[in-house]
């Protein structure tokens, strides 16, 4: 049997309703909780999809939960990504993985110590 990974959800706009589907498509993740940095807009989310709302520090303590599925603006991708690195959790980001370079490349150096 595969391995379902439990995915908390950071970022709660637009994009969030593709992951959603997608996860009807894939038999291997299974978004269980959100997050935002508008309390509203996650508490929307839970709601819609019979999830838990979370608030970011509370998804990041989260033992549960594996993998964070970074759908924050691009502004923001850098330091949440880096928020859950360090919090121990993988991380799968909406493109780009940052706006400066060398900020991507700490991160990938950072995913590689991690
Ligand atoms: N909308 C699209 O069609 C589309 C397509 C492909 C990729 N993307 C990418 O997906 C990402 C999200 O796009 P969207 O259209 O859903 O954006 P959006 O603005 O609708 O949603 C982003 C959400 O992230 C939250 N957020 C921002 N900074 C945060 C932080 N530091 N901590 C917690 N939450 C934070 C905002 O409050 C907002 O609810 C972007 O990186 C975008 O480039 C979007």
């Amino acid at each position: 049997m595969n391995k379902i990974f439990k995915v908390g959800l950071i970022g709660c706009g637009h994009i969030a309703e593709t992951y959603f589907r997608g996860q009807q498509y894939f038999n291997n993740f299974k978004i269980i909780a959100c997050a935002d940095i508008d309390q509203k807009a996650a508490d929307k989310c839970a709601k819609l999809y019979n999830i838990k709302s979370k608030t970011v520090l509370e998804i990041l303590k989260d033992n549960e939960i594996e993998v964070i599925l970074n759908l924050t603006i691009p502004q923001s991708h850098y330091s949440v990504s880096k928020k859950v690195l360090t919090s121990g959790k993988h991380v799968y980001s909406e493109k780009p993985l940052a706006t400066y370079f060398a900020k991507g490349k700490e991160l990938v150096s950072l995913a590689k110590k991690k």
